[in-house]
């Protein structure tokens, strides 16, 4: 096992899904203690902690519904009193379903809301609930999930892409806020291959994207992970946004 993170402390919220369990087992990989969060999915995120332990590492969950703000501020002092120490966030949960763009009466504001709470609220209060961790050794790093339907419109729904545009700019607002100490990036993923959230996708966008990629590929949940370890091992980006989608000209800005 590499051991670049090595006595280090990681959150990895929604540890349960796709692409969170690719970047636990990778922070895991690394030498990180890694706490991943679930909310339905005990047993997806209980796989990625026996996977990290079976390898010879540290990794523990814990349930959290971030639309409810009180259970973040929980999860944040539940982590303080257990490692005293936080270094690594990565806002990676998120809530989608797929309404095709032109259909805006489906669009309804409880779901509006739903994915606002859970994409963009939600990482906003749990930057803002482990700032004082992540500054106190001032090597912290948050590293936010969005998407590149957050960068040119597409995606699932109008309240998804709008949600993870949100995100991006959230982003280079903590990299400014929560500088010297902590470094803010983001990772902005296009179609990623064998993920439940790609399967929600419309097929026409789904196709699209594989269309565009001019590598002839999309990106897969490891290359997503890998770039989360190259954000949080170093000291020298904060603000940037790095898409992953195999080069879709949509999204190359
Ligand atoms: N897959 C793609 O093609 C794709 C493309 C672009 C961007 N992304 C982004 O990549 C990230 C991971 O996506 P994925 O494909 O791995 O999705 P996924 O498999 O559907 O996983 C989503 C995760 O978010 C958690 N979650 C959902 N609602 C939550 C809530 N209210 N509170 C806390 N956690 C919640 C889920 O928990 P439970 O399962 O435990 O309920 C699950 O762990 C997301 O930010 C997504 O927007 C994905």
């Amino acid at each position: 096992m590499a051991n670049e993170l090595n006595q280090q402390v990681a959150l990895v919220t929604g540890g349960s899904g796709d692409i969170g369990g690719a970047i636990a087992r990778h922070l895991g990989h690394a030498g990180a203690h890694v706490i991943v969060t679930y909310v339905g999915g005990k047993d997806a995120a209980e796989s990625a902690v026996s996977d990290i332990v079976t390898a010879g590492g540290r990794a523990s969950s814990l349930q959290l519904d971030q639309r409810d703000p009180a259970a973040i501020e929980q999860c944040m002092t539940q982590i303080s009193k257990l490692h005293s120490r936080l270094d690594i966030v990565v806002n990676n949960a998120a809530w989608n379903i797929g309404i095709p763009f032109p259909n805006l009466d489906d669009l309804t504001s409880d779901i509006w809301d739903q994915v606002l709470e859970t994409n963009l609220r939600a990482p906003f209060l749990i930057a803002r609930a482990a700032a004082s961790l992540l500054k106190a050794d001032g090597g912290g790093h948050i590293v936010n999930i969005s998407s590149a339907g957050g960068i040119s419109p597409g995606s699932s729904s109008i309240a998804y892409s709008s949600s993870k545009a949100g995100l991006n700019h959230l982003t280079r607002c903590l990299a400014v806020a929560m500088a010297p100490e902590v470094a803010v990036n983001c990772v902005a993923p296009g179609l990623v291959e064998n993920t439940r959230m790609a399967n929600r996708l419309p097929d026409a966008v789904a196709n699209g994207a594989r269309k565009q990629a001019v590598l002839g590929r999309v990106g897969q949940a490891d290359d997503i992970a890998q770039q989360v370890l190259t954000f949080v091992t170093s000291r020298s980006i904060s603000g940037q946004i790095m898409v992953i989608d195999g080069g879709m000209p949509g999204a190359m800005r």
